[in-house]
């Protein structure tokens, strides 16, 4: 089923704002669930920083799902929806002495350490508390992913992870720290992916690291292979849950595992993108000699993929069903770039039409801005509007 979005719902809220329909959300992550119940020893961590509105994240928890942090602010959101530390898993190329402190603080599951300096660092940090921190390494794979170029990450000149020569050299440096306790390997090979063959890449890379590791007598618990699994920004509404069961059956079939080994997902996009909208009204529509302009109360402040990654979100008229017209559909900041699509086919638009920007829950909410001194959006739920 589709997102569903009623106008009459929307009337007395001021715009622009984000809308979550909840029912797409439970089902998604029962989609998750189906998948990975097959397997006892695969858990998924939700990627917090593709949405971390309070009201999501609470559903998200009711179903389970573990979290996957990149800061001490997102651990802090997290623990404050109910996360347990234990389900969180942390990532990050620099992470601050307070971030760390708190991980530790906390008793979060897993540091994933980008660096040798890092892991220096925490040793020296938990054995002032007396601790010990379990961590993996993040090992950059040498994997292209076919998407945007902004947000591909697991080749060598992206600034992730840890080198593939050095994967054994920072292992056996772990094992003779004190304060830290070597527990796996990490991976995450970029966003927006569709092509099934870049996973199928990413799990033979593992094999063969894997069969290295253990031609030198080194142990691992945990296989982190990150996100990345894309949505249809193209057709939101007639697919929109994502492909779990063709994305965990390619880890299902090329990853091979040791007894006692658990496979860790990091999921943003894919438990979210498809049921948020952000919604905003038709302040404008100009003309001038060559085309008609919808100018709308949403900007890239409130939404800046299209602008920063040429990304395209369906744009539908909520309020209009006349005869179809050609639009430019802008915001209204100070910039060019301030453009959600171009020559896009909408029915007959007037001042005060509602627009839904479709496809808008990951990455959208989370990465509002203020510039222009603009309001932040606010985000509802539908079981808040019913
Ligand atoms: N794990 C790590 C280490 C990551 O860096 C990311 C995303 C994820 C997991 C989650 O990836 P996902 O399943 O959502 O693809 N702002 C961009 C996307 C940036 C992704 C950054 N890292 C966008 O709007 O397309």
């Amino acid at each position: 089923m589709a997102i569903q979005l009623n106008v009459e719902r929307f009337a007395n809220l001021r715009t622009p704002f984000y809308y979550y329909d909840t029912n797409i959300l439970r089902q998604t992550l029962d989609a998750i669930n189906t998948e990975t119940k097959k397997h006892d020893n695969y858990f998924v961590h939700y990627a917090v920083k593709a949405n971390a509105n309070l009201k999501v994240l609470k559903v998200i928890n009711e179903a389970g799902l573990g979290i996957d942090c990149v800061s001490g602010g997102e651990i802090e959101q997290v623990l404050k929806a109910g996360f347990p530390a234990d389900k969180i898993v942390f990532a990050g190329v620099g992470k601050s002495d307070w971030e760390i402190e708190l991980g530790l603080d906390k008793g979060i599951f897993c540091f994933n350490v980008e660096s040798i300096p890092e892991l220096e660092v925490i040793n020296e940090i938990a054995a002032s508390k007396g601790k010990v921190a379990t961590v993996c390494f993040r090992i950059n794979p040498n994997v292209g992913a076919h998407t945007h170029a902004n947000i591909t990450t697991g080749l060598a000149e992206n600034k992730f992870g840890i080198d593939m020569q050095d994967m054994e050299k920072v292992i056996r440096l772990a094992q003779g720290m004190k304060n830290v306790q070597f527990k796996g390997l990490h991976f995450h090979i970029g966003s927006q992916i569709l092509e099934m063959d870049d996973f199928i890449a990413l799990a033979n890379r593992i094999n063969e690291l894997q069969d290295k590791l253990e031609a030198a007598g080194v142990h691992i618990e945990i296989i982190n292979v990150g996100g990345g699994l894309g949505v249809d920004y193209d057709n939101p509404q007639g697919n929109p849950i994502p492909n779990f069961k063709d994305y965990f059956a390619v880890y299902d079939k090329y990853l091979k595992l040791r007894p006692g080994q658990t496979v860790h997902f990091e999921l943003g996009r894919a438990v979210v993108a498809q049921c948020g909208a952000l919604i905003t009204k038709v302040n404008y529509v100009k003309e001038n000699a060559i085309k008609k302009f919808a100018i709308v109360d949403a900007g890239f402040t409130d939404l800046i993929r299209p602008a920063l990654y040429d990304a395209h979100h369906r744009i539908i008229n909520l309020s209009s069903s006349e005869a179809e017209e050609t639009y430019d559909v802008v915001g209204p900041i100070c910039e060019s770039s301030d453009t959600f699509d171009k020559g896009i086919r909408l029915p007959k638009t007037h001042r005060g039409d509602l627009i839904a920007l479709l496809s808008a829950g990951a990455y959208g909410e989370i990465m509002a801005s203020s510039y222009n001194c603009r309001r932040l959006p606010e985000g509802y739920t539908s079981d808040e509007l019913l």
